[in-house]
């Protein structure tokens, strides 16, 4: 199964659409009233004509809105789509429903608890990816993203992420945040953010690259320098005058496979994969004292081979996560882009894969936890 390639962007959290329509809301409401209360499906048929010619129209009554006109936004698609299932309708009973359905999502907006998802128009968040397998041909480069940052995750990830298991306005935590990819989506998609990187030049670096990216929701987006393994989330969250984290995103090195610094307390520099996973389970445990219950903590981690073996990173270090009262939502893979090294190797790999009986990486994971 093969993703859709586009970009998962969306500057709001509303909608990634063809073509927006924005449409006065009580005069669509009445037409769509009226539609649900045809006495047979031909003369709901002949309404929904009709409907479609004055959404065309842009100098309808439904089109022309003036400043104090409470205007809807519809993709087309999705509106169009909607109309046509309402009008394909085996029963005039079913498509009463349809266009009742229809009506409700013009009228209300139904979210849940933990992300702006309007669940009276579900279908049209197409970009929100609800299947375990991601598949991304491409890094998302806009704006100040940039790949340059070894070992940085494709903004996808974050992206994805906050848009499922946070509101606007909601706290998000990345106790490794590196180049900062995560505080750049959290300040694009309106949620705050707070990260911690061991390496002053990077937190520098990423300071730099954050104030060169619009704040149009004015959301808080802090960098401190400082072991994640020991870091004080409470004193953190206070200095920002917030109490606690709706969301953790956690991108730890995964082992020694990349050499970030010479600092001991950097965890791919921990002697051991048992030290790694003990410092990894200390990091998440601190994160999880600020996280509210019932609301998500996400670990990206990918597996490594040593001495011949393949180590299950990956597996392991979601143990730890399971060990400090979490409950597992999802295991996610990820197709694992190949790094510039990698590639001019990329021959070299594939010899040695078939003169020592193992498979290439080309994957990690995101597993996905919720606070118990
Ligand atoms: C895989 S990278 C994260 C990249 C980040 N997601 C991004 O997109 O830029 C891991 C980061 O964790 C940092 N790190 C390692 N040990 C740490 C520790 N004990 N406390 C805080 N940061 C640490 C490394 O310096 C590195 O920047």
């Amino acid at each position: 199964m093969v993703r859709p390639s586009r970009s998962t962007r969306s500057a709001t959290d509303t909608v990634a659409t063809d073509e927006t329509l924005r449409l006065v809301r009580l005069p669509l409401a009445d037409t769509l009233r009226q539609l649900h209360d045809s006495d047979s499906t031909v003369a709901l048929q002949r309404g929904i004509e009709a409907l479609r010619r004055q959404i065309d129209d842009p100098c309808s009554a439904l089109r022309a809105a003036s400043a104090v006109d409470d205007v809807t936004t519809f993709s087309r698609r999705y509106l169009f789509d909607a109309l046509d299932q309402i009008a394909a309708a085996f029963t005039l009973e079913r498509a009463r429903y349809y266009a009742a359905r229809l009506l409700r999502a013009t009228l209300e907006v139904r979210t849940g608890a933990i992300n702006d998802i309007d669940l009276n128009r579900w279908k049209e968040y197409d970009d929100i990816l609800t299947d375990s397998l991601w598949l991304f041909d491409r890094r998302d480069s806009s704006g100040v993203h940039r790949a340059g940052y070894w070992g940085n995750f494709v903004p996808q990830i974050p992206h994805q992420l906050m848009r499922r298991y946070t509101r606007r306005g909601d706290l998000v935590i990345d106790p490794f945040a590196g180049a900062g990819t995560t505080l750049i989506e959290g300040r694009r998609l309106g949620r705050h953010t707070i990260g911690v990187e061991l390496r002053t030049d990077v937190v520098e670096q990423a300071r730099a690259t954050l104030a060169a990216e619009p704040d149009r929701y004015g959301a808080l987006c802090a960098l401190e320098v400082g072991d994640s393994a020991v870091f004080d989330w409470h004193a953190a969250l206070a200095r920002h005058g917030r109490r606690s984290a709706q969301l953790a995103i956690l991108h730890p090195p995964y082992f020694d496979i990349i050499r970030f610094s010479d600092d001991p307390r950097d965890l791919a520099n921990a002697p051991s994969v048992e030290v790694f996973l003990a410092r990894l389970g200390d990091t998440v445990a601190r994160a999880a004292d600020v996280l509210d219950n019932g609301r998500y903590l996400a670990l990206v981690i990918g597996d490594k081979y040593a001495h011949g073996d393949w180590i299950p990173l990956g597996f392991l270090a979601m143990n730890e996560v399971l060990q400090r009262g979490f409950g597992l939502k999802s295991i996610i893979v990820k197709n694992f882009d190949e790094t510039t090294g990698k590639r001019s190797q990329k021959e070299l790999w594939r010899y040695r894969a078939l003169v020592g009986g193992f498979y290439v990486f080309k994957h990690e994971y995101i597993f996905v936890f919720r606070k118990k």
